[in-house]
């Protein structure tokens, strides 16, 4: 075979290329080589040069032995978390709340604060090819969950001016970090264009890219998904701390001056980003790592929970919680032992997630067992399984408490903060009509609060009425206008003339 210049490397350097793969027992990879046409053989070539063969078998083996240990292993101990590092918003004083708040929103209004969103998932439960921050959950404005955020953070960067001292020159930032990944990435940006980063400037959004690995047999081989392609996939949530430390986002968080990020889910359209609360909160506990939950449902609800493993502070993800532990209850019955549900959003500090690469090696990878097209080696027929083919290995953003110094955790009301998008329409649970429910049934929640009241019949599936996170992130700031007053629906109301305009 002669090598061409138009391939990336030289006769030799291929030859190196092919034993390495061989040595791991990933010879396989070069099998279709000879048949394809030069242009495929420089994309695999690409492909295979970026790829750390011996990482990959290293993260394989570590997997498989994590998964086996948590079968067979029935002596690991689970504890609920101590009551030291946890706190509950729904049990402090009014008093305790806003001394939080206000030290989060004065951090904010220094410039010490940003968002750090992860939205590299690929949702395929939901069953849309979007990036799920795209998706319309039929709010009466049909605006995105992208949306929803972006407004949260302009509303939160008003809100905070007020704290900003006089002598402050710098104007009042939050910068938004988005996470994508090699599927969400281009349509994320576009839709971000397209809507001029609502309203948001430009620079202060920032989006990179999280890593990939390839896609596994049950066996541990590399999948090709053509016969010049490795079928890969995005490393899982916990592929956030590898992406801070090689895109640049640790660099510009140390330049704009960031000590404390939220980092939080794209699919909880509840989801209050740069809360200050949990900000104030976190940051008067020392905490340099931290986590939100809400009270668990029921034992088969699919969030894990945030208990005590084995003496390390962790999550039990509900793909592997038993039965038997998911049931246990608390000795007067009346809760769910673990019942300290994860909803995804994390407090950390620039420093703690600067420290990460010390302790990665450490961090277990998990396996997602999925249907994964492949090549099939004896016909070269590409394949679409029905069943499961093989397996994606992901790290999960959790898998770092382990290592915090300070850990710490606040339970906040579920009906505020958590609704999560996870299911096709119609499938009557966390799915977009949940959603569009959730909202629609706080912003009338809000105008209550506030001494109003919403024209309605208590059907918040139907209610023609929303308010833009931009007039009110929590419901404050409304009493002036509503109080003894009463809301004419259908009304979206998208500023503070627009409330006014609805009110009977
Ligand atoms: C996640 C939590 C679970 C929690 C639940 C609450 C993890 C690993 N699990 O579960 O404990 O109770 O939310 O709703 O966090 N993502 C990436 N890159 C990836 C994979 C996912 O950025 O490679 C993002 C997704 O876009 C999403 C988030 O991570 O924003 C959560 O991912 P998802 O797979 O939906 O997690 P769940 O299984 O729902």
């Amino acid at each position: 075979m002669t090598i061409s210049s138009f391939l990336p490397i030289n006769e030799v350097e291929l030859q190196a290329l092919k034993e390495r793969f061989e040595k791991n027992g990933q010879g396989h990879v070069f099998h279709f080589f000879d048949e394809l046409e030069m242009e495929q053989q420089a994309q695999l070539i690409y492909q295979l040069l970026d790829l750390d063969v011996e990482r990959l078998n290293e993260i394989y083996k570590t997997a498989i032995k994590g998964a086996e240990a948590s079968v067979l292993n029935s002596n690991t101990t689970f504890e609920p978390l101590p009551e030291a590092v946890f706190d509950s918003v729904l049990k402090s004083s009014p008093e305790q709340i806003r001394d939080w708040e206000t030290l989060g929103l004065s951090l904010i209004a220094q410039g010490k604060v940003a968002v750090i969103l992860m939205a590299g998932g690929q949702g395929t439960r939901l069953g849309s090819s979007d990036p799920k921050g795209c998706y319309n959950i039929n709010l009466p404005s049909k605006k995105s969950l992208f949306q929803l955020q972006a407004e949260r953070i302009l509303r939160l960067q008003d809100i905070a001016r007020q704290y900003q001292r006089p002598s402050q020159l710098k104007d009042c930032v939050i910068p938004w970090y988005i996470m994508t990944s090699g599927p969400t990435h281009a349509p994320t940006y576009q839709f971000f264009e397209a809507n001029h980063f609502f309203g948001l400037k430009k620079e202060n959004i920032i989006f990179f890219e999280q890593g990939t690995l390839p896609c596994l047999t049950m066996d541990g081989k590399i999948i090709l998904e053509a016969k010049d392609k490795v079928a890969i996939a995005p490393d899982g949530n916990g592929g956030i701390y590898a992406a801070v430390q090689n895109k640049g986002v640790i660099k510009s968080l140390k330049e704009r001056g960031i000590l404390y990020s939220h980092c939080y889910c794209v699919d909880n359209c509840l989801a209050r980003v740069a809360d200050p609360v949990f900000i104030g909160y976190s940051v008067s506990k020392g905490t340099d790592c931290g986590v939100k939950v809400v009270s668990k449902v029921a034992p088969e609800e699919p969030v894990g929970v945030v208990c005590v493993r084995d003496g390390k502070y962790s999550v039990v993800e509900y793909s592997e919680i038993s039965q038997e532990v998911s049931e246990r209850r608390t000795a007067d019955g009346a809760s769910l032992l673990f019942g300290a549900a994860n909803i995804a959003n994390h407090f950390f500090s620039t420093e703690f997630l600067e420290r990460v690469p010390q302790f990665a090696s450490q961090l277990e990878y998990h396996i997602a067992k999925k249907k994964i097209k492949y090549v099939d080696m004896s016909t070269g027929e590409v394949v679409v399984p029905k069943s499961n083919s093989g397996m994606k290995l992901e790290c999960f953003v959790f898998d770092v408490f382990p290592f915090a110094n300070h850990f710490s955790v606040l339970e906040v009301d579920r009906k505020d903060e958590f609704s999560p998008l996870k299911n096709a329409p119609g499938t009557g649970a966390d799915c977009p009509e949940t959603s569009r429910r959730d909202i629609v049934a706080q912003h009338v929640r809000f105008i209550e609060a506030a001494g109003g009241q919403v024209e309605q019949d208590g059907n918040f599936e139907e209610l023609e009425f929303e308010l833009s996170p931009w007039v009110s992130y929590a419901g404050e700031g409304l009493a002036d206008f509503v109080a003894g007053k009463i809301i004419k629906t259908p009304a979206i109301i998208e500023t503070k003339e627009d409330l006014i305009r609805s009110l009977n």
